[in-house]
């Protein structure tokens, strides 16, 4: 299922130029008298008429504070309150209008949400996360996430892998140190989880395993929790930590939490690069 929104507007170009060139919306198809266009999730259409619609509110969300401060700078001309908290939604958010008069707002949630994000973002905004903030993650929300994993592809469809959460700081720590600065982000989340498999159900466990923990990371990023692949942690020191059988798999131990700051973008190479021509 998916959505859009349709403005009439009197002012076709400078309306979608000032949603590309400002706000820093997409251009996600254009047909006949009408741009739509994209953020995030967010489907927003224009069409040219001889009327305008300005009723409702236009609202724009965003990852944390800094980004909506960020907004507030590029629009401080046009806006008509300044970023604060709103107690009642548990929202920080201001208000401004665009060049036909509409309400727009910029606004980050101060609480968990549920997934919003769509899949070609979620696969683009994935970060290696190794700092955590201080903040436990709900035993329900683990659940949630044990859920969808649950549709990991396995060979033969043998669903071999299996999760470990940790949540005792002594093991926790051990597994921090077992190499050194690669496996240190362990220690700097709240829990951990070991991501397994048993060659005894499947004759490609290594490979539902690895693709099970990328399967877990990828759900956490859409609940809005970071993980980091730890390699090489399929070690017999591991295993008698958590009580793993010496004949299972670990594809990774992977810290789970809030993720503290922005892991920032690490450099990629071009599409291109990926791609080798058949000689
Ligand atoms: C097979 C594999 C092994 C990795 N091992 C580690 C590791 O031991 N420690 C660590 O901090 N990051 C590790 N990483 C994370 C990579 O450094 C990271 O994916 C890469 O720098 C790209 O950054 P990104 O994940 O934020 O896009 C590993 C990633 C992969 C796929």
């Amino acid at each position: 299922m998916a959505g859009l929104t349709f403005f009439r507007t009197k002012k076709p170009e400078e309306i979608v130029k000032f949603y590309v060139e400002e706000v820093g919306m997409k251009i996600w198809l254009e047909q006949s008298g009408c741009t739509l266009l994209k953020h995030g999730n967010f489907l927003l259409g224009f069409c040219g008429s001889d009327d305008v619609d300005t009723q409702g509110v236009i609202t724009f969300f965003y990852d944390d504070r800094s980004k909506v401060n960020e907004m507030y700078r590029r629009f401080q001309e046009v806006a008509t309150t300044e970023p604060k908290s709103n107690e009642r939604y548990r929202i920080y958010n201001f208000f401004a209008k665009d060049p036909e008069g509409r309400t727009m707002e910029f606004q980050t949630f101060l609480h968990p949400l549920e997934p919003y994000l769509d899949g070609v973002e979620l696969l683009e905004t994935r970060r290696s996360v190794r700092h955590y903030r201080d903040k436990a993650v709900p035993g329900e929300l683990l659940v949630k996430l044990f859920e969808t994993c649950r549709y990991s592809p396995t060979s033969k469809n043998t669903q071999s892998y299996y999760f470990i959460p940790v949540n005792d700081k002594d093991v926790q720590r051990s597994l921090a140190s077992e190499r050194g600065s690669s496996s240190s982000p362990i220690g700097n989340a709240p829990m951990a989880v070991a991501i397994c498999s048993d060659p005894e159900r499947s004759l490609r466990h290594v490979q539902d395993g690895v693709i099970a923990a990328y399967h877990f990371m990828l759900t956490a990023w859409a609940h809005g929790l970071g993980t980091c692949w730890i390699a090489d942690m399929d070690r017999k020191s591991v295993k008698e930590n958590l009580g793993i059988p010496k004949e299972h798999y670990v594809a990774t131990v992977t810290p789970l939490g809030y993720p503290e700051g922005s892991p920032g973008t690490p450099r990629r190479e071009e599409a291109e690069h990926f791609v080798k021509e058949l000689t």
